[in-house]
């Protein structure tokens, strides 16, 4: 046991949870936790009986689906999310809190106390989901020293364990999450080019497609639908999920669902019918592929090496299709879903290499006259674009439309789309400038995208020299203030975590 408090990564998985050290030797290792798996299901489950709430395994095997929340990540970048229970609300900065507060009570069990750590996070997740994922540290007790995209933790596990050198393409598809980051290796760091990421397409879409072919071959069988339930459809998806990974390894499996009004029956499935029924998912991923190649006007033989990442690489349909797109094998590694993990906590030592880019584009919203027409249209003018290196500052002047106008309002978008309608508003500036002037005095707006991905404004008035901070802010039931985050720190201590 150590004594001195020990500085971690964590992987806050959609659908596992891992935490990793650096040993004496230099290398990253995965801790269990304290009941001995080396990743952690992210899933809560809120005990009726006693005060307490249980993580993991045990949370998803409670069969009580009213009272456990998973897939809580998918939640991390909307405002309204909440989750009741008992009365109380949580927002899902506070049940991603859970998770982590169980890992480190657990780990710092084997490696010593742990205090610092560096959190990872899918490399497209928006501003407001990395504030929650950095709240969500910081009520569990962590001190959150940096948040690093996943596959910027992955590029560095490979790079460590296996010395991969060159451009690299990392694959990585999770239980919720697709991202596919380029990166360029060397000896003395890693640089990313581009990032390209779906929200919303990752392991548990598989699991929704096979649960839809056990659900159909029951019918035909049966005659009567599979589950009438919420408890009962969460049954028949996870023997799905457990289908899907047998399928990983053989050509035909079989799983035995049934239900008390059709009876049980013996699911078998060929590996060839599953392909065929994700097929529509496959060429999603290889469209965002494409999409990432030609952000930075790449031909697939400019990439040395695709790395896979992510449990959702196992399945072999996987990797021969990038097997076909790019002619040479994709590299793995043993512990595809432990690689982002141990890539974090190399990272807690290796981070004055790495140089990420913004993956979303910010901006403003003004007047734009159109110079052919004199027409004024209300547009998002781009300010970051998407894929600039980070950290970064960039500047904009704008001039005040009408004469008097004393109070200067600026809203701050984020997306890439120059129709106000495609974008979203996350954030407003509203700076007070004196009276009685002109119209066209030039406010600047100055961003500044610091290396956790969250963005600063600054608003000068060039009249009157007046500057103001503005740190962007959300509202919404699922949102909490920087006092309410210290508030439930506090009160995290007193919570039965296992
Ligand atoms: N042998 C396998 N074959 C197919 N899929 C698998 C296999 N093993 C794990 N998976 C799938 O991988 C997914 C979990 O992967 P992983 O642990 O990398 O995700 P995560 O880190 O929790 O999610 P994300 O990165 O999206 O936040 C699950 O959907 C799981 O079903
Ligand atoms: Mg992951």
């Amino acid at each position: 046991m150590q004594s001195s408090p020990q500085f971690v990564g964590i992987d806050l998985g959609t659908t596992t949870t891992g935490l990793a050290w650096i040993r004496p030797d230099g290398n990253p290792e995965i801790v269990p936790n304290a009941d001995g798996e080396r990743l952690t299901p992210s899933v809560v489950y809120f005990d009726p009986h006693e005060d307490v709430k249980l993580v993991g395994v045990a949370a998803r095997d409670s069969g009580d689906p009213d009272r456990t929340v998973q897939l809580i990540k998918r939640h991390m970048d909307d405002p309204e999310f909440t989750v009741s229970m008992d009365g109380r609300i949580w927002t899902p900065a506070e049940i991603s809190a859970i998770i982590l507060a169980k890992m480190r009570r657990d780990c710092s069990q084997i490696i010593g106390p742990i205090e610092d750590a560096v959190l990872t996070v899918p490399a497209n997740f928006n501003e407001l989901a990395r504030k929650a994922t950095l709240a969500a540290g910081r009520i569990a007790g962590l001190n959150v020293r940096r948040i690093v995209n996943e596959p910027t933790a992955a590029a560095l596990y490979y790079a460590h364990a296996q010395k991969l050198r060159g451009r690299i393409m990392v694959y990585d598809l999770g239980g919720g999450t697709l991202d596919i980051t380029i990166l360029e290796v060397d000896d003395h760091g890693i640089r990313c080019l581009a990032s390209e990421g779906a929200g919303r397409l990752g392991g548990s879409d598989f699991d929704e497609r096979i649960l839809e072919l056990i659900a159909d071959a029951y019918q035909s069988a049966h005659g009567v639908g599979l589950w009438e339930n919420e408890l009962e459809r969460r049954r028949v998806l996870q023997s799905g999920e457990d289908l899907k990974k047998m399928l990983s390894k053989l050509r035909q499996a079989s799983e035995t669902v049934g239900s008390q009004r059709g009876g049980v029956a013996r699911i078998e499935l060929t590996r060839e019918v599953f392909e065929a029924a994700v097929s529509r998912l496959f060429t999603r991923t290889i469209l965002l592929v494409e999409q990432a190649l030609a952000s930075v006007r790449f031909s697939p033989q400019d990439i040395d090496h695709v790395a896979l990442v992510g449990g959702g690489t196992r399945m072999p349909g996987v990797r021969r299709m990038l097997k076909d797109y790019f002619g040479t094998e994709p590299k793995t590694c043993g512990n595809v879903d432990e690689c982002v993990a141990l890539g974090a906590a190399l990272f807690a030592m290796k981070g004055a290499d790495v140089e990420e880019v913004c993956n979303h584009s910010y901006g403003t919203l003004a007047l734009v006259e159109d110079a052919a027409t004199g027409a004024e249209t209300y547009a998002n003018t781009i300010v970051i674009p998407k894929n600039t290196p980070i950290p970064c500052e960039q500047s904009q002047t704008y001039v005040t439309s009408e004469d008097n106008e004393n109070l200067i309002e600026v809203e701050i978008t984020q997306g890439e789309d120059s129709d106000p309608k495609y974008v979203d508003i996350i954030g407003r500036i509203a700076l007070k400038v004196p009276p009685n002037r002109p119209a066209g005095c030039e406010v600047t707006v100055t961003y500044r995208y610091d290396e956790n991905q969250r963005v600063k404004a600054t608003v000068r008035d060039e009249r009157s020299g007046k500057t103001t901070e503005v740190a962007i802010s959300y509202e919404g039931a699922g949102v909490l203030s920087d006092s309410e985050v210290e508030a439930r720190r506090e009160a995290f201590d007193s919570l039965r975590i296992e």
